[in-house]
């Protein structure tokens, strides 16, 4: 008999991987706290922007009309636990408040409630990001509270994928990532895995702190890709290089590699900036945290970049205070093709220009409706156009699609000054110019 799978948790990674094992033929019920989140799912309505994430969801929810009917929804833990085979736990761990470590709670609320009801034999698969050693610590918590002991077992098997991309990375994963300690465990996740999602993936098998660590070492990787390429514009600025070219240059080196090199106003997002946190933090609690010192440097360069574009926009201004400027914002998410404004660096951008007195307007394709409720003082406009009539500069600080098909001439028609500031090095510089604007990205020649 196929495998039931329940998934805990709704968000980008839970309703993402529900959707995306119902669409590999399994049953499964997505579980959530929020209510008004599983009435949504239960319409087939995703409470995030992802692209292809509700057409997959209606692929599959109960009720709706030709879905297969694998998918359904509840806030019950007892119907997650009559129904589960395997229960994936995907809610969120974000950083503490006011801390560096992350916060468990919601990890921890998950177990709880879920646990006494486990009475048979189950797999609970944490997916969640978590500080090492955690999955120790939830097994024997399963141990002691299930009342199906030994029978409920844990496995960790972190999750890799990228917001804009969810659907896409849950299906053709780069790799799997499992820690067991159980042939029995094992042989589960290779049945959920043995699925088009497993071909072509290597299939990692490890032990929990290898499985937890991988997940935090690869974003520490990442992150640090990031504030080394920005580093270096920060170099190039000084002696008058090109950062754009030197990442090409350098990343032709197949050991660098072209990704995750363009510089600008850094990373930001619901993992990158919490994920090298906790994991200082956790490295701390071991003893090791001068392993991980270097990280500290990794996200001053990444928050140095946000202060480093509002200074570069006062230059650009005349040197003088915001005051009485007009600034045109494209962009307020922390990414493009995602409404995520969470530590967005285009927000906090905004956000700095706007308490130093500029007259700022935001316009964003996805992101509005999130930005204005996370910054109701600053202004909105429904489109580029719009939030660049009358302004003094334009900043480009989230680099989606649409603000590359700009016309920079008929912008240029409706500005106040032609003055563009590139914080994603995206636009082509060379069309800016011939429209007119003067172009001005961290790290590149003036003209
Ligand atoms: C990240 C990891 O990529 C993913 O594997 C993990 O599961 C969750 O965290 P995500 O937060 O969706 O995914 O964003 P990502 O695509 O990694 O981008 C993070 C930030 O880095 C964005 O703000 C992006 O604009 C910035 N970035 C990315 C750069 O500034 N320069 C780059 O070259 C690449």
């Amino acid at each position: 008999m196929a495998l039931k799978i329940t998934v805990i948790g709704t968000g980008y990674l839970g309703a993402t991987h529900a959707a995306a094992m119902a669409e590999l033929g399994f049953e499964v019920l997505g579980l959530d706290v929020v209510e008004e989140k599983i009435d949504m799912l239960r319409r087939g309505e995703v409470p995030m922007y992802e692209p292809g994430l509700e057409e997959l969801l209606r692929r599959h929810v109960a009720g709706i009309e030709g879905s297969s009917g694998r998918l359904r929804f509840t806030t019950d833990y007892a119907e997650v636990a009559a129904f589960g085979d395997v229960h994936f736990v995907c809610v969120n761990t974000p950083q503490r408040h006011g801390e560096y470590a992350c916060d468990m709670s919601y990890v921890d609320a998950a177990f709880a409630s879920l646990a006494p009801h486990l009475t048979g034999p189950a797999l609970v698969v944490g997916k969640s990001t978590v500080p090492v050693g955690s999955a120790d610590r939830l097994a024997a918590y399963l141990a002691e509270h299930a009342p199906a002991g030994e029978d409920a077992e844990l496995a960790w098997n972190p999750e890799f994928l990228r917001e804009g991309f969810a659907v896409n990375d849950t299906l053709h994963p780069d790799r799997i990532v499992v820690g067991v300690r159980s042939e029995r465990a094992e042989k589960l996740l290779r049945e959920v895995y043995a699925t088009p999602v497993g071909e072509g993936s290597p299939f990692v098998l490890t032990d929990f702190p290898t499985a937890e660590l991988v997940k935090t070492s690869a974003n520490s990787f990442l992150a640090t890709k990031i504030s080394f390429i920005n580093a270096m514009a920060e170099v190039c600025e000084a002696a008058g290089g090109d950062v754009a070219k030197l990442a090409e240059a350098i990343g032709y080196d197949d050991r660098i590699g072209r990704k995750f090199l363009r510089a600008g106003i850094g990373f930001g997002g619901g993992c990158l900036p919490k994920d090298i946190r906790a994991f200082m933090a956790r490295a701390g609690e071991l003893g090791a945290d001068q392993a991980l010192t270097f990280l500290r440097e990794i996200d001053s360069i990444n928050m140095r970049q946000r202060g480093q574009m509002v200074e570069l926009a006062r230059q650009a201004l005349g040197g003088g205070s915001f005051l009485g400027k007009r600034v045109a914002v494209l962009g307020a998410t922390f990414k493009p093709d995602s409404d995520d404004v969470r530590d967005s660096p285009a927000l906090n951008v905004a956000g700095q220009i706007h308490l130093q007195g500029g007259q700022v307007t935001v316009y964003d394709p996805k992101g509005m409706d999130n930005a204005r409720r996370l910054f109701p003082t600053l202004g909105y406009a429904e489109s580029a156009l719009a939030a660049v009539r009358g302004a003094d500069i334009v900043l480009h600080l989230t680099e989606w699609s649409e603000f590359r098909e700009l016309d920079p001439a008929a912008l240029g028609e409706v500005a106040s000054t032609r003055l563009v500031l590139d914080g994603r090095n995206a636009l082509d510089p060379e069309l800016w110019r011939r429209a007119g604007w003067t172009y001005r990205a961290m790290g590149r020649p003036t003209a």
